[in-house]
């Protein structure tokens, strides 16, 4: 059998590292190809599997190596209260750019032009992956799996289709901008073939994806409050479209 330490650093620089046993649990629930996982505690890992996962109990089982702690934390940034670690093989952009244009559309595809904090954007694939969206765009030069993203998304990339493109390579669907200027959403139904944009953490939409947009719409907020955080932005708004809220435009 391979070394699984020598199979790490020989596929590191290529895959996702999938930090903790629920980012693993949940990468092995949506069918990713893990080519190597370990832990410092199998034991303790695989009663929690029992408990929390009975559904990938076998695939941990049959894919988790025990290491040495030291060895275990080596792997990681810093150590995951559940030691476990794993690497995962991003999908080709080939095949993320075929799913995203995919016509007719079940459900929308989110948008986030120019995303500056990591965090957000991982929030924001955990939503995407909760509501069954098609997928999650991003402009700009941010990597949306960049292992901070992957990290706040909790392994949930691969229960959507996350890629970044520039903001004329969106996909097919009528484009509705979410900002603060614009006509509230709570009258209109949001079609499953939208595409849902949204506006940088300091500067809103970039005038390329304002000028794109089919609508613009907007949260209902009190005044005197300037703006929502992204993530809660996305997470209202696909709970609007998943209510079926609203008229057809
Ligand atoms: C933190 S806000 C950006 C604030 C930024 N200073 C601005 O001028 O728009 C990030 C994004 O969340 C969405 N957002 C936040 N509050 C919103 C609201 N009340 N209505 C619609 N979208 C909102 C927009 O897409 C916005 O661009």
């Amino acid at each position: 059998m391979t070394d699984p330490v020598t199979v790490w650093h020989r596929l590191a620089g290529d895959t996702v590292l999938l930090d903790g046993f629920h980012a693993l649990k949940h990468a092995l629930r949506f069918d990713a190809e893990v080519p190597v996982a370990v832990t410092a505690d199998r034991a303790a890992a695989l009663a929690l599997a029992d408990e929390l996962a009975p559904d990938v109990r076998d695939a941990l089982a049959g894919l988790l190596t025990e290491v040495p702690h030291e060895t275990y934390a080596s792997f990681v940034p810093r150590p995951h209260p559940t030691a476990v670690a794993a690497l995962g093989v991003r999908p080709s952009r080939v095949s993320n750019l075929e799913k995203l244009a995919r016509v007719p559309r079940t459900a929308p595809v989110v948008v986030l032009d120019n995303p500056r904090n990591l965090g957000n954007a991982g929030a924001v694939i955990r939503l995407a992956a909760g509501f069954g969206a098609t997928g999650v765009v991003t402009t700009g030069t941010v990597d949306p799996w960049h292992p901070t993203v992957v990290r706040g998304g909790a392994g949930l990339h691969f229960a959507t289709t996350v890629e970044r493109l520039a903001a004329d390579e969106l996909p097919p669907g009528p484009l509705f901008a979410l900002d603060p200027e614009g006509d509230d959403i709570r009258g209109v139904k949001l079609p499953d073939d939208a595409v849902l944009a949204f506006g940088s953490e300091r500067t809103g939409l970039s005038g390329e994806l304002r000028a794109r947009a089919d609508h613009l719409l907007s949260l209902p907020m009190r005044p005197q409050v300037s703006s929502y955080n992204l993530a809660t932005s996305v997470a209202m708004t696909l709970y609007h479209w998943s209510a079926g809220f609203g008229a057809s435009l």
